[in-house]
């Protein structure tokens, strides 16, 4: 068993066990530059996610503007950010955080010369601050790594960063429908290696916001349910 401390607590009470493949999934897979180069190959994503991740990365693209600034939350594999950075042109912004040192320098080197609207930084997402707002905030993906208090820290950091009409864009795993045929596949996977993913099938990612009524929620599921889009857009003040 491997331990999790609740951020910010100094209650012994709220140390929360984990079991060790929490942790060595994910670092077995973003701290390894051959597991990231192989995991990065589009056809790779397709076959994995049977084309639902292309899908989704359109899905995501139809919510950024032209010319819109945009920060997205974490780095994602396969050719997501090509097409997000394309819709934005070179009259945009798109900042990309991750807190992970490797991804932030596969990234540079991925995308150098590319496209002179993008730009990598090292941070943590739950706790991003900018004295500039956002047109979108995108976080594709990143939801369901996360245990709970962490999923509230980063909504909330998201919701934050737009400003009047802007809009946060959630593209991760939701609860299938009963009639999916992997609807048990997946939640013996996410059992084995996904343990915080199952937490997307309880409740809405609006469930996760201190503020969601400043907010107006639109969800659309995909792939019998498997998948979400969920769009929170800044209310604008009553006065
Ligand atoms: C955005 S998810 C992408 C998941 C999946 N691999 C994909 O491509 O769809 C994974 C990335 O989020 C990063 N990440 C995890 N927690 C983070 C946090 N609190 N702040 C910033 N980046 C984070 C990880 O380092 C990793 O590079």
């Amino acid at each position: 068993m491997g331990f999790y401390k609740m951020e910010n607590s100094t209650d012994k009470n709220q140390i929360v066990k984990l079991p060790l493949n929490i942790k060595g999934f994910y670092s077995w897979l973003y701290d390894s530059d051959k597991m990231s180069e192989f995991f990065d190959k589009q056809y790779v994503n397709d076959i994995l996610t049977l084309g639902a991740c292309r899908q989704l990365s359109y899905e995501l693209a139809r919510e950024i503007p032209m010319n819109a600034n945009v920060i997205q939350f974490g780095i994602t594999f396969g050719n997501q950010i090509d097409l997000i950075a394309r819709k934005i042109t070179s009259y945009g912004k798109y900042l990309v955080i991750d807190n992970n040192a490797k991804q932030i320098k596969r990234c540079e080197n991925k995308f150098y010369g590319l496209y002179p609207q993008l730009k990598f930084e090292k941070a943590d997402a739950s706790r991003f601050k900018s004295d500039t707002k956002f047109d979108r905030v995108i976080c594709y993906n990143l939801l369901h790594e996360l245990p709970p208090l962490s999923k509230i820290k980063v909504v909330d950091s998201a919701l934050n960063l737009v400003g009047p009409k802007g809009k946060v864009i959630f593209i991760d795993y939701h609860n299938p429908s009963k009639w999916n045929p992997l609807r048990y596949f997946i939640r013996m996977f996410n059992r084995l290696f996904q343990p915080f993913a199952e937490k997307l099938w309880e409740r809405g990612i609006d469930m996760y916001a201190t503020k969601s009524s400043d907010f107006s929620w639109r969800k659309n599921t995909y792939w019998g349910g498997m998948y979400q889009k969920t769009v929170a857009t800044r209310k604008s003040k009553p006065f």
